[in-house]
């Protein structure tokens, strides 16, 4: 027996107010509500079919078969949902630098999540699908939608999903994203989370300033306050980088590049009058939220700093799409 293949698009997202810990591990419930931008510019299409031929699911990423227990203990809570027991094909191209700090697994997981189940003969909604994509990653509930997207708290597996704030965005924004390093990451965002949950002593303030971030961006954002969302999402990032200096063992993201190009955006807006703000994930590449209008000149002004760093500018993306049907 054979499901129909089903493909799905999915682009990633940059959180502007950071998940940042778990309060269930298992469920992927965070501590704190999150807001992202889909962009784009970085995106992941996966293949799904479902085979009584195969004797295991087997999962090729970019054209490579990959030994990836991960996706096949996500594929076996699409198989309990939907009650069959059959393996799958899985093959996924990734438009984006893999694990790298661009939240891949954002977009990896929101397009398996929709592909697979979709094969499975399940027909899941957007919301059902958000929190199955948290249960692969929890940034992946984001990317179910496209624009500016908040991750709902919530308390349990059924209150836990992401909803669209503004999806079809009509406002000329978007990312600059400088690629520092392409490679792996030192510390994966499950662990480096974890430890901060488990010893900063500034865990707590996190978690409080989260939420009045998260009313002042949903605020700032109503009213097109540009600049109120850059003050936002820089000092939310800046304040998430610092629960893991303050951790032990102690840990950070940051490459001496990393910090250079932080530098030079607080330059180039202090300086030039440019709205332009960084943020950082689990990684060292430093994204650039500014406004259409400006991308170039500050592509330029760090390309000319920075001659050996790639910059590859993004705009808001859609939510997921179906490509075969
Ligand atoms: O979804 P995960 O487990 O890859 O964690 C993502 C964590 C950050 O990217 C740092 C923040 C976020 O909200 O996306």
């Amino acid at each position: 027996m054979l499901s129909p293949q089903i493909t799905v698009r999915a682009h990633t997202n940059i959180a502007l107010v950071k998940y940042w810990g778990k309060e269930n591990q298992d469920l992927i419930i965070p501590m704190n509500g999150s807001l992202s931008l889909t962009l784009d510019h970085f995106y992941t299409d996966t293949s799904v079919q479902f085979d009584s031929n195969l004797k295991n699911d087997i999962f090729s990423l970019n054209g490579n078969i990959q030994n990836n227990l991960q996706v096949s203990k996500f594929l076996d809570i699409v198989r309990k949902k939907a009650n069959i027991k059959l393996f799958a094909r899985i093959d996924s191209v990734n438009h984006v630098p893999s694990t790298a700090g661009l939240a891949s697994s954002a977009s990896a997981y929101a397009a398996l999540a929709a592909a697979a189940s979709k094969a499975a003969g399940l027909n899941l909604n957007r919301q059902d699908l958000s929190k199955l994509a948290r249960k692969g990653s929890g940034s992946a509930c984001r990317s179910i939608y496209g624009g500016f997207v908040e991750w709902v708290k919530g308390y349990d597996d059924d209150s836990s999903y992401a909803v669209p704030i503004e999806e079809e965005l009509d406002w000329e924004i978007g990312m600059l994203v400088a690629m520092v390093n392409r490679n792996e990451k030192k510390v994966s965002s499950r662990a480096g989370m974890q430890g901060v949950v488990e010893t900063s002593p500034f865990y707590s303030a996190w978690v409080k300033s989260v939420n009045n971030d998260l009313i002042n961006i949903k605020d700032a954002i109503k009213k097109r306050d540009f600049k109120l969302i850059g003050e936002i999402t820089e000092s939310n990032a800046l304040r998430m980088h610092s629960l893991n200096l303050s951790a032990t063992p102690h840990f950070n993201y940051f490459e001496p590049m990393s910090l250079e190009i932080m530098q030079a955006v607080e330059k180039i807006r202090e300086e030039q009058n440019i709205l332009c703000y960084y943020t950082l994930d689990a990684g060292p590449n430093v994204k650039i939220l500014c406004q259409q209008k400006d991308a170039a000149i500050i592509k330029n002004e760090l390309s000319q700093k920075f001659s050996n760093i790639e910059f590859e500018f993004a705009k808001p993306g859609p939510g997921i799409k179906y490509l075969n049907k």
